[in-house]
């Protein structure tokens, strides 16, 4: 039975990652994978995560499984965090699932809007996060692009994009990226958010927000002010949460789904079929990650400890696209970078070919996605030098 099966290409992001292993060069810099990583190459688990992770192993007396929608904790504490505190109000119109992952989340947000509008296609920006594709067609929708960066200007093609927004019918779904946008780093202004805001209320679109990076860009408030925004202006939207960057919880698979409704009675419906489709899917999503942000976020001391340890890598990561553009800018007779300190998160992409990724990476040992996208937090003072003079050097300036 299993002969019909076909070979999966390789994962080109993976790819990258084995590859780099291979590189025995000491002078090897890998700037494809999308983790955070410290000034020694280091994915660091957060002081108040590890410690949250000893105290609840210390208290757990029990290992019963919690509810399809998991653990009631760390979706309150979650919701008060993305969807902040002013939005009390409005808080018995959320529904919350918990999902293994930002991917879970993504992925059970396409099932519910299987059931409530399956007719309808999901708009992504050009370019999106290139897993947002199979996640969400797999759950069998079919998926168009609204036009989102220009790499010319580096900056958002807003008309165009306002353009392709005015032009849907009622009912698309259009995926967002709340802050950090992968893979370019350019995120909307604030006034380019209200003006998606209300051309989605108006049009009767439904907002359907990824947030994979809140924390890591400006700030924890600013980094989910655009989800604050539209949920006071549109009555329903969906929101994809991912605890992995931001908490350090990558292979926990920490994620949270969050449906807006237009009333209370409507979100205690719409979290019945969140528990109900995460019990043909996953059954119960895993709790370990979710138990220690939970236990972060309600303890003060390991909180203000989380938030300040977050705050410091958002610095590290805006310090090192000064770093990057005025290194850049030296090597190319003055070109100018400065677009690259304007974005935000971990990822910027350059004017690459993918000709010159592959020489980047064969000659120089710079290892970057294909695509031209660079981990931004991959650069340290060590190796800025040798990145912006390989760089400069696949570019044509000696
Ligand atoms: C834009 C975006 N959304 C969602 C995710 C999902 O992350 P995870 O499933 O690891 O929590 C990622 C991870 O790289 C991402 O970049």
């Amino acid at each position: 039975m299993f002969e019909t099966l076909t070979r999966v290409p390789d994962d080109p992001i993976l790819g990258i990652s084995a590859a780099f292993k291979r590189d025995t060069t000491p002078l090897k810099v890998d700037l494809g994978v999308g983790v955070y990583k410290d000034d020694r190459g280091n994915t660091p688990v957060p002081a108040a995560v590890r410690r949250a992770e000893s105290e609840v192993l210390a208290a757990q007396s029990t290992k019963t499984y919690l509810t399809p929608v998991g653990n009631p904790g760390f979706n309150a504490q979650m919701l008060e965090l993305v969807a902040g505190t002013d939005q009390a109000g409005r808080k018995g119109d959320w529904a919350a699932g918990q999902a293994p992952g930002g991917s879970g989340a993504l992925r059970l947000g396409a099932e519910l809007l299987r059931l409530s509008s399956p007719g309808s296609k999901i708009h992504v920006s050009d370019p999106t996060w290139a897993n947002h594709t199979p996640l969400l067609s797999s759950a069998g929708f079919q998926l168009e692009r609204y036009p989102y960066y220009s790499a010319i200007r580096h900056a958002v093609e807003f008309d165009q994009m306002m353009a392709h927004l005015e032009a849907l019918p009622a009912a698309a779904v259009v995926l967002l990226h709340a802050c950090c946008h992968n893979p370019t780093g350019q995120d909307l202004s604030m006034t380019q958010w209200e003006a998606v805001a209300d051309v989605c209320a108006r049009r009767g679109l439904l907002p359907y927000v990824d947030i994979a990076y809140q924390g890591l860009g400006d700030d924890l408030e600013r980094d989910a002010a655009s989800i604050r925004l539209l949920a006071r202006q549109v009555p329903e939207m969906l929101v994809a949460v991912s605890c992995s960057k931001n908490f350090g919880l990558y292979r926990e698979r920490t994620g949270l789904l969050l449906a807006l409704t237009s009333s209370n009675e409507r979100a205690g419906i719409a979290a019945g079929q969140l528990g109900r489709l995460a019990r043909t899917i996953w059954s119960m999503p895993p709790d370990h990650g979710a138990a220690i942000v939970d236990r972060v976020l309600s303890q003060p001391e390991l909180r203000r400890s989380w938030t300040e340890e977050l705050a410091a890598m958002a610095k590290r990561i805006n310090d090192l696209r000064r770093l990057l553009a005025d290194a850049l800018s030296a090597r190319t007779g003055g070109t100018d970078f400065s677009w690259i300190t304007r974005q935000r998160g971990m990822f910027s992409r350059l004017d690459l070919t993918p000709a010159m990724v592959d020489t980047l990476r064969e000659k120089h040992h710079v290892y970057c996605a294909p695509d031209g996208r660079v981990n931004i937090a991959g650069i340290s003072a060590s190796n800025v030098e040798h990145v912006a003079t390989s760089i400069a050097a696949v570019m044509g300036y000696a």
